[in-house]
């Protein structure tokens, strides 16, 4: 019988890198999806020396409507079914909602939710025919926890609603596919070491955390593999995180929110006037 073969959108670095390795550990081909096709090819000449297992590189840009059907398309033209889907391809939109262009934002809630959304309509029906899938669907911490300005400063306005989104989705459609053995995790990283800070140009405010706020790639990926594989539908990596959101389930909104605007000052203040305020993945 062939390897299961899992699609990982975002494979060029960071999380999806990591959950690249931790799929190809556990045996799975892939198929690698970012816009930087020499990373691609790098990470599946790591995959299958270190591995043995074999990789698709499809090099596409998931900010445009039509990608995800080409990305599927090229799959099934390589003769493979998808039996894992990790939706994970994201970066920040710095600036502030009202004072950013319409077609920015757009493209954003294209990358963010709506390329994740397709994907997951195109593909889920032959996992559900077949009795098996695995999906995970790369959500943030930040959709858990009260709203804060750091999210607009750096993120963007939309990145908490965006990831709260993909909460919901998996929730449904854990259940609808619940009788199917197709399994579906919204995957809740807080501050991870990735290109992420870099790319959305806060790399110096989360520099100035303490040690215990920062996961690795590979903690997410490790974590996010488990639930998927047994079902959980909402997971968040570490012990700290896992605090934060059961404190933020009891706190009053008001509280909580008053909480995050000390931690935002404080931060602002490590960081330097220059820096201005905070950012959260
Ligand atoms: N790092 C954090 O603190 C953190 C926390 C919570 C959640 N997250 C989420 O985790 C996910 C992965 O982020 P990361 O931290 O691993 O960041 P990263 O290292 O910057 O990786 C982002 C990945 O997405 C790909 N990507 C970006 N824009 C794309 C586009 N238009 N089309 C196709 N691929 C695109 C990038 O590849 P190319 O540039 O090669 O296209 C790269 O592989 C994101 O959804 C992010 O929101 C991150």
């Amino acid at each position: 019988m062939s390897r299961r073969l899992c699609l990982v959108t975002g494979a060029s670095s960071g999380i999806g890198a990591a959950l690249a390795r931790e799929f190809a550990n556990h045996g799975w081909d892939l198929a690698l999806v970012a816009r930087r096709e020499d990373r691609l090819g790098e990470l599946a000449e790591e995959l299958k020396a270190k591995y043995g297992v074999d990789s698709l590189i499809i090099a596409d840009d998931l900010s445009e409507p039509g990608a995800p059907e080409r990305i599927v398309k090229a799959v099934a033209d390589a003769g493979r079914q998808i039996d894992g889907l990790v939706n994970n391809a994201g970066a920040g939109q710095p600036g502030m909602f009202t004072e950013t262009d319409w077609t920015d934002q757009d493209r954003f809630l294209q990358l963010m939710v709506t390329s994740y959304l397709h994907l997951v309509h195109l593909i889920a029906p032959g996992m559900k025919a077949r009795r098996f899938g695995r999906i995970i669907n790369v959500s943030s911490v930040s959709a858990l926890l009260p709203s804060a300005k750091a999210h607009t400063r750096f993120s963007g306005t939309l990145y908490p609603g965006a990831k709260s989104l993909l909460i919901k989705l998996s929730e449904a459609l854990a259940l609808e596919l619940e009788d199917d053995n197709v399994h579906v995790t919204a995957l809740c990283p807080g501050y991870t070491w990735s290109e992420f800070h870099d790319v959305n140009g806060a790399r110096q405010t989360v520099s100035n955390l303490p040690k215990f706020w920062m996961l690795t790639a590979e903690d997410v990926a490790t974590a996010g593999y488990d639930a998927v594989s047994r079902g959980v539908v909402t997971r968040v990596p570490g012990a700290w995180y896992k605090f934060l959101v059961a404190v933020a389930k009891v706190l009053p909104d008001p509280v909580g929110r008053a909480l995050m605007r000390m931690q935002e000052k404080r931060m602002a203040a490590q960081a330097g006037a220059a820096a201005g305020t905070s950012s959260a993945g």
